[in-house]
């Protein structure tokens, strides 16, 4: 059974292309209760988040340094600037996501994926706009497995662990399991990364 929820999830991250997503496998349906910001204001969303917990990748390692960098661009619409220093290489990596839509009151976003037409919906659990922002997302393959993506970001690169901790008990009231996260390595980055 594992190594067939791994080989569908290894399909499935390559039908998202690029965006290698850190995810968590699980059988069953995706979880139906979970809830979203009801008033999801990208005007406000705008600007540089730095991910600081997230799942593993599977059969990749963790990048470092990772920072969004959501703008607004032509046409009413927004991107995220995405850049990140592959560990193994230790190269930096700039790359540009589309968000096709914004739904507002349903708390989502829907991003370009290479593959996947419809794209994939991202929603944000929570956020106060100005320090943490919790971001979750979930592919169901026939109610058999799903697969869970999470994002746990902070506003600065280095938060107090006030701010850690504090975003952990909320996205663990979101409904956020954070058993295997792992922490997303944002020391000795270089300035413009
Ligand atoms: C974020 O993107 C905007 C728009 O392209 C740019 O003006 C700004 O300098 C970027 N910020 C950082 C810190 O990269
Ligand atoms: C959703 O339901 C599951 C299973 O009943 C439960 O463990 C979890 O805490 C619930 N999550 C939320 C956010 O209510």
């Amino acid at each position: 059974m594992l190594n067939q929820v791994l080989y569908i999830s290894v399909i499935l991250m390559l039908s998202l292309g690029s965006h290698a997503l850190p995810v968590k496998v699980s059988k069953g349906a995706c979880p139906k209760n979970m809830t979203a910001v009801g008033d999801l204001n990208m005007k406000k969303y705008v600007g540089i988040w730095y991910p600081q917990l997230t799942y593993p990748l599977y059969l990749k390692a963790m990048p470092k340094c990772v920072k969004y960098n959501v703008t607004k661009s032509t046409g009413n619409k927004y991107l995220i600037r995405r850049s990140d220093i592959d560990s193994k290489s230790g190269k930096v990596r700039r790359r540009s996501t589309l968000i096709l839509r914004v739904d507002r009151k349903g708390g989502k976003y829907t991003i370009k994926t290479n593959k996947s037409p419809h794209g994939f919906n991202i929603f944000v659990l929570d956020t106060d706009y100005k320090t943490y922002s919790i971001q979750y997302g979930c592919i169901e393959l026939g109610g058999i497995i799903n697969i869970v993506y999470v994002i746990i970001m902070t506003r600065d690169r280095f938060p107090s662990s006030e701010v850690i901790q504090r975003t952990q008990k909320l996205a663990k009231l979101s409904g956020i399991d954070q058993k295997t996260m792992v922490p997303i390595l944002q020391n000795g980055c270089p300035i413009d990364v």
